[in-house]
């Protein structure tokens, strides 16, 4: 039988689903197709088969991004913890299999984690994973759409100091710079004065590099971007025909973006949801765009977000960035 005293240290588990109906998704997609120029949120690629291929990404010899952000992570969270302080709050957006936040909350031991994702089965499971490490966790895990304001459920009976907004992965980068302050400043109204924001930042680099983290040899991100179209098949009874579209990912130096697209190879008509679409012959749909930052432009746009710098910590070879920063 189980000591008092180590049921007493055991966290108390709670789970919260945010998200609204089905029918989002296909309003989205109807709105997005009827665009002049095609363009689809990101968010929805990860339908249980795209948090599948994104994992898979993220082993992928040409994606340099989450294994430089983990190292980053390895190396400096003591200081990160140092940086945040005793009896933080941690709230992380788009929680994804939480390797990185496995690192933090060894270090930072908050009081209560709020992991939120729109993939709620993944943030459960990441959070069952969590609790393996560290049975003492509390934890309010969400279920909701991040880029919309949301209320956080309240946790009584643990003391808090201050909150602190941990979004890693540089996920950042799917808004465009105007996009990130407006969604920053979420962030910070839900921290709120003297409250932390701890965030992954992709580096603007060499095109040949970035060209090739999201046009892998092995055609996983290809894999992962047409899954789009297969999951409005499967869940909006689309039409897509996936072998009359193909992957195309670059990096557009003047806007310091890359963009991904699928592209049609065939003038054609697609329908969804008793509407009809046309493609002309490499006509594409924007599915994602993920912004690249040097560390002073990331600075720039969080300031104007209402965050003052202040640790940025990076690895040796200048790929990714890790910024800390606290709410004026
Ligand atoms: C999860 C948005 C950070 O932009 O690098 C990876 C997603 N897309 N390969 C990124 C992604 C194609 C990723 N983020």
């Amino acid at each position: 039988m189980a000591h008092p005293q180590q049921r007493r240290d055991l966290g108390v588990v709670r789970f919260y689903n945010f998200l609204p109906e089905a029918t989002s998704f296909l309003s989205e997609v109807l709105t997005g197709l009827a665009l002049p120029r095609k363009a689809l949120p990101p968010k929805y690629f990860y339908d249980a088969r795209g948090c599948s291929l994104f994992e898979q990404i993220c082993e992928l010899p040409e994606y340099y991004p989450t294994r430089t952000e983990l190292a980053i992570m390895r190396e400096h969270s003591a200081a990160m913890a140092k940086f945040l302080g005793p009896d933080c709050q941690l709230i992380e957006f788009g929680s994804g299999s939480s390797r990185k936040t496995s690192i933090l909350i060894e270090q930072l031991r908050p009081p209560l984690y709020v992991p939120i994702d729109i993939a709620g089965e993944a943030m459960q499971a990441a959070a069952a994973g969590l609790v393996q490490d560290f049975p003492w966790l509390n934890i309010n895990g969400v279920c909701a759409d991040y880029t919309r304001a949301l209320t956080l459920p309240v946790f009584v009976g643990v003391p808090i100091r201050k909150k602190a907004v941990y979004f890693p992965g540089s996920t950042i980068g799917n808004f465009t710079p105007e996009e990130a302050i407006e969604f920053l400043q979420l962030a910070r109204r839900m921290v709120g004065a003297g409250g932390a924001l701890l965030i992954g930042v992709d580096l603007k680099k060499d095109k040949p590099v970035l060209d090739a983290a999201y046009n892998d040899a092995a055609g996983v991100t290809a894999a992962f971007n047409l899954n789009l179209l297969a999951r409005i098949n499967r869940e909006l009874g689309g039409d897509f025909q996936l072998q009359r579209f193909r992957h195309r990912a670059f990096y557009d130096e003047a806007l310091g973006r890359i963009e991904m697209h699928v592209e049609s190879l065939a003038a054609q008509f697609v329908h969804v949801g008793g509407e009809r679409f046309s493609f002309g012959q490499g006509e594409t749909i924007l599915t994602e765009i993920s912004c690249k930052y040097s560390v002073d432009e990331f600075r720039a746009v969080a300031q104007r977000a209402g965050f003052a710098p202040g640790h940025t910590w990076t690895d040796a070879a200048r790929l990714f960035s890790v910024h800390g920063m606290i709410a004026v």
